[in-house]
């Protein structure tokens, strides 16, 4: 509605940091205006040159003491499992027995579904993320709940039906037939409607049937601009069972390659075990991995290795996934925490600039949405997240002590969580603004 104005620092990337000088990577602006126009963003420069053109025509929203940057980008993360963090003392494949399946059939009751999307997507803009690859479940309900709640926003959202045959409690499998022909419904109704992109989303390898994932490569291919969502190894045990069940396949991103699931637009989750094979196979196929460190860390799955991703021979694109409920925050912040100790543990440094990169244009980058989403840059899609570098006493009072940007950004994310969040900004209406919350909703 009309042009309208942010003004403050911001940050936004240009070119990635792991296959660039870091230093030269981003550009910030102490003082900035952002001019936003029909949800996108019309100008962006320094507050001095653009004041002129600006002043007097349209209101202007003044944060100092924050940072704006494109909203935050979540790879993998599933709305269902939102009731289910912190799920008690698993490993992967117990977990999912255990509590997973147990909750997802909740998911049959498209007011539960609807209860828990319009939950889910508060929270994620509560934490400032703007865009994510969502699972739904088994039932073609929870996926209708989902994207009707994303239009109330008008968030881009990514997500899909899970597609899961085998090995799962009857409440919760489809059939090859019945998995393509509700997805096929599925993306009749929601791909391109708004800002709603469809995935195709067989839940992982031991789930579906070779037909079943053969099935899903068929809709994938029918139908182009969709993306495609899975889990690749997370955990020894799941390998060793995927191993067991594609006896003739080398490893386990050739049992999607073979059938047709890797490419442009293709995202595998976790992909901690994974070989110098299957990476240089991914980036051959041109497919991103989501690194999900607090769920990796939480479910006890491993230490991703992101720098070995990243090489720069041969590339691969990431994003940063928090894989609500097995991870443990939706806070991008909190999750580039984590994600500095797992870098840690491989004896590997991600700097302020890598980490969020990584949560901004690298997650757009992974999803071939860079050329719209996650900057800050003229023709650029609206989506904005103020940060506010003071947010609690112990911040405030960190902050003092940093010498320049790099540092201040380093102690966000080690300190930071869905607090350091001031404003979000969703297709250029704020959404989202901390100083204005109502007494927190209580759900009966
Ligand atoms: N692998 C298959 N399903 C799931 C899931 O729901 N969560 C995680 N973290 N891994 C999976
Ligand atoms: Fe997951």
């Amino acid at each position: 509605p009309g042009r309208h104005a942010l003004r403050g620092a911001t940050l936004s990337f240009h070119a990635d940091p792991f296959l660039s000088d870091p230093h030269a990577s981003y550009t910030h602006l102490p003082d900035a205006l952002v001019v936003i126009e029909d949800g996108r963003i019309a100008e962006a420069g320094p507050y001095d040159r653009l004041r002129a053109s600006v002043e007097g025509s349209m209101p202007v929203a003044h944060y100092p003491d924050a940072l704006i940057l494109p909203g935050f980008v979540d790879t993998h993360i599933h709305y269902p499992q939102t009731q289910m963090i912190g799920a008690f003392g698993e490993q992967l494949l117990e977990w999912l027995n255990k509590y997973t399946f147990v909750t997802e059939q909740q998911f049959a009751d498209p007011a539960h579904a609807g209860m828990v999307s319009e939950l889910f997507l508060r929270e994620l803009l509560r934490a400032g993320t703007t865009t994510a690859a969502v699972y739904c479940t088994v039932h073609p309900g929870s996926v209708d709940a989902f994207f009707q709640a994303s239009q109330r926003f008008d968030t881009r959202m990514i997500a899909g039906k899970v597609l899961m045959d085998r090995n799962a409690p009857e409440a919760l499998r489809d059939t090859v037939q019945s998995g393509y022909e509700d997805s096929r419904n599925l993306i009749r109704k929601w791909h391109g409607k708004g800002r709603q992109l469809y995935c195709i989303t067989p839940r992982f390898a031991a789930t579906s049937s070779q037909a079943q994932l053969e099935s899903a490569a068929r809709l994938w291919r029918e139908h182009p601009g969709t993306y495609m969502q899975t889990h690749l190894s997370e955990n020894l045990g799941e390998v060793g069972w995927i191993a067991e069940l594609f006896p003739d396949c080398c490893d386990y991103f050739e049992v999607y390659r073979r059938v047709g699931l890797a490419g442009p637009r293709a995202i595998f989750a976790h992909a901690v075990h994974v070989s110098e094979d299957e990476l240089c196979a991914c980036h051959r196929a041109g497919a991103a991995l989501s690194h999900c460190p607090t769920s990796n860390l939480f479910l006890g799955s491993g230490l991703f290795r992101v720098f070995d991703a990243k090489r720069a021979d041969r590339p691969v694109r990431v994003g940063l996934g928090t894989d609500i409920g097995g991870g443990t925050a939706f806070s991008q912040l909190q999750t580039l925490n984590e994600a500095y100790k797992v870098a840690a543990l491989n004896q590997t440094r991600l700097t302020a600039a890598h980490a969020f990169y990584l949560a901004t244009r690298g997650g757009a980058h992974a999803l071939y949405l860079d050329d719209r989403l996650g900057a800050i840059e003229p023709g650029y899609e609206a989506d904005l997240v103020v940060l506010d570098l003071k947010s609690t006493p112990l911040m405030d009072f960190r902050m003092r002590y940093c010498a320049d940007l790099m540092e201040r950004l380093f102690v966000l994310m080690t300190l930071g969580d869905d607090r350091a969040v001031r404003a979000t900004y969703v297709a250029g209406r704020p959404v989202y603004d901390r100083s204005r919350q109502p007494a927190p909703f209580r759900y009966a």
